[in-house]
């Protein structure tokens, strides 16, 4: 029997649907709107397209989405720089700078602007003040990712607590935060990698296997228990003709798409997964929909905790 799917584009909407009164209240309280201030430095293909959806649904929830570009060439000081005008700007709620940042920014590029990123406005959840609350189970900024698969699950009704949760994947965007925040609803919880002795067997042990790698249809039946709850994190964009192939059933209709474009967003889990697994979140129309809702859901909460302080 094939998994019930778990519909991520209908739990955004809920979540957004719901953020849509305290936008309101804040807007009519503070006499302005929230406001987002996004950086994007250089031209990444990905960011971009992130960003441009991020900008559209802020817009659409009542959220004022200021973008500020920096030019690929430019030095990091330029993101500080923004970073610390937008830290100071008493009419910025949310602070969010897009990675990847230009390679030619140093390797450090990164750690300095999550550094200089003040903790209220990090909506994001990524500066080393929120992740420490995270840490220690205190309130504060969620990576939105992996709060957004939270909300999905405890939307969908699935039992965490006592469950065995892995983790496939150990990024500090996904895979760590995931990690603590099931740790936190008392799940029993393993953190895989790629350096994992049998994977395939550990991921077995799980009633809710999460997969963040980027690797497409990484996770086969081999590493799911019968019923189990999978959520695929992945977003690979695959132009490989025989991979596509690979991936998708002989009968997808999909693979129109993918003549016409050239290219297929493809999750971590295998479509074949779905004979195996009890629930599971779809590629795309998952996780994907769900961070950009948690991303206006962290900033409606900061500039609320803003105004209250
Ligand atoms: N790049 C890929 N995902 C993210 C994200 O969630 N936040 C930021 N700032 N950059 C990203």
């Amino acid at each position: 029997m094939a998994a019930r799917i778990l519909d991520g584009t209908a739990a955004a909407q809920a979540i957004r649907a719901e953020l849509a009164p305290r936008v309101r209240a804040f807007t009519e309280r503070a006499g302005r709107t929230p406001r987002l201030g996004i950086v994007l430095a250089g031209h990444d293909p990905g960011s971009e397209i992130y960003v441009r959806n991020k900008l559209k649904t802020a817009g659409e929830a009542g959220i004022v989405a200021e973008l500020v570009r920096i030019p690929e060439e430019a030095p990091v000081e330029e993101v500080l720089a923004a970073v610390a005008a937008l830290n100071a700007r008493r009419d910025a709620d949310g602070i969010l700078v897009q990675s990847p940042l230009p390679e030619a920014m140093g390797a450090d590029a990164e750690t300095r602007v999550l550094d200089a990123i003040d903790p209220a406005k990090d909506v994001d959840g990524f500066t080393p003040a929120n992740v420490g609350r995270l840490v220690q189970n205190r309130p504060g900024l969620v990576a939105c990712t992996p709060a957004g698969i939270m909300e999905l699950l405890s939307r969908e009704q699935v039992a965490i607590q006592g469950a065995r949760a892995v983790v496939i994947g150990r990024s500090d965007i996904v895979g760590k935060p995931m990690a603590l925040l099931l740790l936190h609803r008392h799940a029993t919880v393993t953190i895989c990698h790629s350096r994992t002795r049998d994977l395939p067997a550990v991921a077995r042990t799980a009633d809710i296997l999460v997969a963040a790698i980027g690797r497409p249809g990484f996770v086969t039946p081999e590493f799911v228990k019968p019923g189990a709850v999978v959520v695929d994190v992945g977003i690979n964009s695959v132009s490989d003709e025989a991979l596509v192939r690979r991936l998708l059933p002989p009968d997808s209709p999909r693979l129109a798409a993918f003549a016409k474009r050239g290219s297929l967003t493809v999750g971590d889990v295998h479509p074949s997964v779905s004979e195996v697994a009890g629930a599971l979140t779809p590629v795309p129309g998952g996780v994907g929909p769900l961070t950009i809702a948690m991303l206006l859901a962290n900033t409606v909460a900061a500039a609320e905790a803003r105004l209250r302080a």
